[in-house]
């Protein structure tokens, strides 16, 4: 839809909305249903150098099996988003580098899976985040996203920062708004003081426009998407409504989007990406 293509991390993406890494990217078919359903990025299932088969939420193939999978998509022009996991910092590099060098759009850090916060402890101290980020910027040459975990120890402000200077251009970060958020979709007004409404919020506030947000988490609905929009996100990323509905989830709440745009008289995304205000 023309409404909902935006520019994420300086890349054009067909579609503000997205897959949430894992959400029917971990096999071949599921990847490819995807991508004849819904023209915007496709996000890989997190993979690691061998495969995993325990936790059951990182099962994957490696990451050989999903590079020929990019090599082929990228052929027909489609913009993939490579998730890296890993038990070590070694190993976190090698395949952020393996997916990189495939060719991937975007290659996402998954900092906020349990098994990685356990093994890597990228947030055991700031000194750490560093120098696992700085490493992994050294060995790739393309856009890079983190995957922000929901609780992160320090506060927005300095990841945002750390991020900036280090030239990762994308957080993918929590939407995690209050459940009875009241907002008027017309002017994005909320009532209220000033204040972060969520983590992708609190992100956007800092990001001074050299970081680019994406929310995920509950994600549901075009108006959902919409929301996370007006709190500073450019992309939504959707996970569970794709697993109860399958792959049509994407285009359906893309389009949804689309019509709540037309109806707010809005001709691109872009025009409502951290437009929310405060009333009080
Ligand atoms: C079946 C399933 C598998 C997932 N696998 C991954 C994964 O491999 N990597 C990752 O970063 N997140 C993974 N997630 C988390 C999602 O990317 C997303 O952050 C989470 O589901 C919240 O979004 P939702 O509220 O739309 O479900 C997975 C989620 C589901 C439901």
């Amino acid at each position: 839809m023309e409404r909902t293509s935006i520019r994420l991390g300086g890349i054009e993406i067909g579609s503000s909305v997205m897959n949430a890494s894992g959400a029917r990217s971990a096999e071949r078919g599921e990847i490819y249903e995807l991508c004849a359903v819904h023209s915007g990025a496709i996000v890989f299932k997190s993979c690691n150098r061998a495969g995993l088969e325990t936790p059951e939420n990182l099962k994957n193939r490696g990451v050989e099996y999903f590079q020929a999978i990019a090599g082929e998509l990228i052929a027909r022009n489609k913009i993939v988003v490579g998730s890296v996991v890993g038990a070590s910092e070694e190993e976190f590099i090698d395949v952020a580098r393996m997916l990189d060098r495939a060719g991937v759009s975007i290659v996402e850090l998954n900092l906020a899976d349990d098994y990685v916060t356990k093994s890597v402890a990228p947030f055991a101290s700031f000194e750490r985040l560093k120098s696992l980020l700085g490493r992994v910027r050294g060995e790739t040459g393309g856009v890079l996203a983190v995957k922000v975990p929901p609780r992160a120890p320090f506060e927005p402000r300095a990841i945002a920062d750390l991020f900036k200077s280090m030239r990762i251009a994308i957080a993918v970060c929590a939407n995690d708004l209050p459940k009875d958020l009241a907002i008027d979709l017309a002017t994005g007004e909320v009532q209220g003081r000033a204040r972060a409404l969520s983590q992708a919020h609190a992100f956007f506030n800092e990001s001074e426009n050299l970081l680019d947000v994406v929310a995920v988490g509950g994600i549901n609905t075009g108006r959902d998407a919409y929301i996370a929009h007006l709190s500073g996100a450019r992309a939504a990323q959707v996970g569970s409504a794709l697993m109860k509905e399958g792959a049509g989830a994407l285009g359906r709440i893309d389009r949804e989007l689309d019509t709540m745009l037309a109806g707010h008289g809005r001709k691109s995304v872009s025009e409502i990406v951290g437009k929310v205000r405060f009333a009080g």
